[in-house]
């Protein structure tokens, strides 16, 4: 994150809000967000209890706001009880947003559909009616492992219709990743597709699930339903697998929504930490989507005639909060997308903002950066050969956005009148934390700016003391808020540990570092854990590390990050091999080897782009890895300190050659 760091660091320009959004928007002008956040101050919990009462639909309303008694295990309106898919389709049924389009579905090769509010409803009715039937209900767990369709939200939906927690695994993910969160959720029921279409090419999804499967400690799934995509070859286990049509078909279009106490877990989502083994976040239904709509309405300021569209995937937490939750329940039309981003050109993405005239437009750093590139090297599929005037709003999310690629955003895709919303939140957060405000909040590229209303962010020492403007430290949320992780699926001990160190006075850790200017502005330095952001995507180092060791020829590996252009950061693999260093072409097709097994193991997001082999790691005598030295190696830079610590010095310069 170096370079990162020095850009924001020299980062002056100021860019205050145009006033047409100032006026109109849902939280207009400085003076507004100001008195929210006193009023969250002043009673935090008459402030959310408010807004939990103005913005959800409740089947029993809660009479206790936020029980602090299990704290950090809190809860919110937990003696209150609703259903969070009634609150995103029902809730519109009987008003003009019915017959609005939902979701506008484009597929990799450029086919629209579409779905009202009505429909999605409908379909949402039948295929819960049809899980109903197949004996499933409320409390058992569903993995989800599809494509980008309007069929995974349908899945996603009529699970929190019934009371389903699911559980959604990037599609990306390999079937060894896939059959560690069956295993660990406990799941009953998995929905999948045969294939996925991504970039004109079909990639299977079924086969990895069966292989998921087979591979045992699955025996709890009773179901494997499939959504017919593209009609591929699969294997078909009678009996256990299921069309999702079929499912469906027949069913009344009508499926009551099952009351639910707002802590009943909504979904779990897996995320890396600094362990080997993903942690499974669980959210719950009230306090997740009162925070998802609330965002969606603050934020992204959202208004009846919007076009909203989140470029990411549905296995992401930013695909549960701002497509399968946040825009429904704020009855937004949205845009959602099967395919890539450089397919069939690198203008896609500015193509389909024109084609269905999007009006919110959000999407991730590394996006940006590889399309900036792509415009310079391609001028026809430059933004600025395409018709983005109905753009009002642009965002990010997902790693810090580096100054430069945040103004070319800004002046060739916000063309100099949208704001660039850089939102810093995490799976665990739920929703946004610090982020800008349309009508609100003067820009500083590199900068999320200001804590939302009821946000107690700071940045903290060690012992939790606040520290001095300017300074670094550690990222915390010094009071709980509704959409906040609950637990950690099964490892009530990892999450304490994890969030709430007793050094840190029952403090939230976000495991970020951080520091504050003058005017109160958040400046994210990346994550202060062993967790890498490649591409927007969390990955853990020794989740890296325990996949490379798995594979027969390694003996040790370290994994460190290293700064790169496109993707923030890049995986760096060091790796001593049961066998004598190999060299030359030996070398490369070890590592190309080692490369696919990490693929295999995790998934390709996961796979070193630098693999360096050595005799040894650089280790203290206490026997202990110095990744310090090795991120230096790492960047390809010249290690100047002190190394007579180390066993065995010599061992960084074999370590800095690269295969
Ligand atoms: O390091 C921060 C980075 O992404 C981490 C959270 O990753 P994940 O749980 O996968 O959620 C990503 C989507 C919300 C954070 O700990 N991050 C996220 N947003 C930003 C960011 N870093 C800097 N600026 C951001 N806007």
């Amino acid at each position: 994150m170096s370079s990162t760091i020095e850009s924001v660091l020299v980062e002056n320009r100021v860019f205050p809000p145009f006033p047409d959004l100032v006026k109109n928007a849902n939280i207009s002008g400085m003076e507004a967000y100001q008195a929210l956040c006193r009023e969250a101050e002043q009673s935090p919990d008459a402030f959310w209890g408010r807004l939990a009462r103005e913005n959800l639909v409740w089947d029993k309303p809660f009479s206790k706001v936020l029980d602090e008694s299990q704290a950090p295990s809190y809860r919110w309106f937990g003696d209150g009880e609703l259903n969070v898919s009634a609150n995103c389709l029902d809730r519109h049924l009987n008003t003009p947003t019915a017959d609005k389009a939902a979701i506008i579905f484009e597929t990799d090769d450029g086919k629209v559909s579409q779905v009202t509010y009505r429909q999605l409803h409908a379909r949402v009715c039948e295929f819960a009616n049809g899980i109903k039937a197949l004996g499933y209900q409320a409390g058992e767990r569903a993995i989800i492992y599809m494509p980008m369709s309007i069929e995974a939200v349908v899945a996603m939906q009529a699970c929190a219709r019934l009371g389903i927690i699911h559980s959604v695994v990037f599609g990306g993910f390999s079937s060894r990743s896939l059959q560690e969160r069956i295993v660990d959720v406990g799941a009953t029921l998995v929905i999948t597709a045969d294939e996925q279409v991504r970039g004109g090419k079909s990639i299977p999804l079924k086969p990895a699930v069966d292989d998921a499967l087979a591979a045992g400690g699955c025996e709890a799934v009773k179901h494997v339903i499939v959504y017919k995509r593209t009609g591929g070859k699969i294997g078909w286990h009678e009996g256990r697998d299921l069309w999702m049509h079929d499912v469906a078909a027949n069913q009344p279009s009508v499926c009551a929504a099952v009351p639910l106490n707002a802590e009943h877990p909504l979904f779990i989502l897996y995320t890396s930490g600094s362990t080997g083994k993903p942690k499974g976040v669980q959210h719950a239904c009230g306090g997740f989507l009162l925070w998802a709509l609330l965002t969606v309405k603050w934020t992204f300021d959202a208004k009846d005639a919007d076009v909203f569209w989140c470029t990411a995937d549905v296995g992401w937490v930013t695909g549960h909060t701002y497509i399968a939750y946040g825009p429904l329940a704020a009855g937004l039309t949205q845009v959602m997308f099967e395919g890539v981003p450089t397919y069939p050109n690198v203008g896609r993405f500015w193509e389909m903002i024109q084609r269905h005239k999007v009006t919110v437009f959000y999407t991730a750093p590394t996006a940006i950066r590889s399309l900036t590139k792509a415009a310079d090297a391609e001028p026809a599929y430059h933004p600025r050969e395409y018709d983005l005037d109905s753009l009002r709003i642009i965002g990010s999310v997902g790693e810090p956005i580096n100054p430069e690629a945040w103004m070319w955003y800004y002046t060739e895709v916000g063309r100099e009148r949208c704001p660039v919303l850089d939102t810093w939140w995490q799976t665990e957060t739920g929703a946004h934390m610090i982020t800008p405000l349309p009508g609100v909040t003067p820009l500083k590229p590199g900068s999320c700016t200001l804590p939302l209303p009821g946000i107690a962010a700071a940045i903290v020492d060690e012992a939790g003391g606040d520290v001095e403007a300017g300074q670094g430290g550690f990222l915390v949320i010094k009071r709980p808020w509704p959409g906040m992780i609950r637990a950690i699926w099964g490892d009530p001990e990892r999450f304490k540990k994890s969030y709430f160190p007793p050094e840190l006075k029952g403090y939230y850790l976000a495991g970020d570092g951080a520091q504050r200017d003058r005017d109160g502005y958040f400046w994210i330095m990346g994550r202060v854990d062993d967790v890498l952001n490649v591409s927007g995507h969390r990955l853990g180092t020794m989740e890296v590390e325990s996949a490379l060791v798995a594979h027969p020829m390694v003996a040790e590996a370290a994994v460190v990050g290293r700064p790169d252009d496109t993707t923030g950061e890049a995986v760096v693999a060091f790796v001593v091999l049961n066998r004598s260093l190999p060299e030359g072409e030996e070398a490369a097709a070890i590592a190309k080897q080692l490369r696919d097994w990490v693929a295999k193991e995790i998934g390709p997001i996961a796979k070193p782009k630098d693999i360096r082999f050595g005799e040894n790691l650089p280790k203290t005598r206490s026997g202990k890895i110095m990744r310090r030295l090795l991120r230096i190696v790492a960047k390809g830079e010249k290690v100047t300190q002190d190394v007579s610590t180390l066993e065995n010095p010599a061992i960084l310069d074999q370590l800095s050659q690269s295969v």
